[in-house]
């Protein structure tokens, strides 16, 4: 399937049936985001869109089935994956994708499969998407502050200027944008946000973590 834009229609359709009105909504911001961010980047609009419906498109699914289905698909999964499906929802979504609406584009899965958890050296299309649905119009400012000071490149701001409506009518073209900084900073407060809820956190993201660190300190 080269032609992503005779997807979209059956893609939202198929996301929209699988969610609660609620998740549909984040992930219409997520939507909303990464398109945007797409074009800053001068990447494919029509993939961020397809990869944003997508990458919760199984959020409600359950741990038992998210297993079961990555089982008959063969992927590895690790004990931690196997004690925690939930985390299964971007991988199983990814296998789905291409199963179901033929998407063969690499940078469209590999979006989808990393939502969640990151990856070491994602590509654009992954970093766009991981990045959208940190900072989507409705997430807590204490915690996406930090991440778009980060991307936005800026020293030091005022979090009571990052109102949704600011925040909605940002131009990214007026800012020299650092994605990979970002990523780091969006790791780390995943990270963060694990410790303080005492909750698992998946050697993936550590790697992720620990690869964008040594990325943005020139050490890779
Ligand atoms: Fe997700
Ligand atoms: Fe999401």
């Amino acid at each position: 399937m080269d032609n992503l834009e005779n997807i979209v229609k059956p893609v939202i359709e198929y996301t929209k049936k699988n969610v609660r009105p609620k998740r549909f909504q984040h992930i219409e911001n997520v939507v909303t985001l990464s398109h945007k961010l797409a074009l800053a980047l001068n990447l494919n609009p029509i993939e961020a869109i397809v990869s944003g419906y997508l990458h919760d498109s199984l959020k409600e699914e359950k741990s038992s089935n998210l297993i079961a289905i990555a089982k008959q698909y063969k992927m590895p999964l690790s004990d931690i994956d196997l004690a925690n499906g939930h985390l299964l929802h971007g991988p199983v979504a990814s296998l789905v994708a291409k199963s179901k609406f033929n998407i063969l584009n690499k940078d469209v899965l590999d979006a989808i499969a990393y939502h969640t958890l990151g990856h070491k050296a994602m590509c654009n299309m992954a970093k766009v998407v991981f990045l959208s649905d940190c900072l989507e119009e409705d997430r807590d400012i204490n915690y996406t502050y930090p991440i778009w000071i980060s991307l936005l490149n800026l020293g030091k701001s005022n979090k009571k200027k990052f109102t949704k409506k600011f925040i909605s009518n940002l131009n990214f073209n007026d800012y020299q944008l650092n994605v990979d900084k970002a990523i780091l900073t969006a790791c780390n407060q995943n990270i963060k946000y694990l410790i303080v809820e005492n909750k698992i956190i998946h050697p993936q993201s550590i790697e992720a973590r620990n690869y964008y660190l040594a990325k943005c300190l020139n050490l890779n």
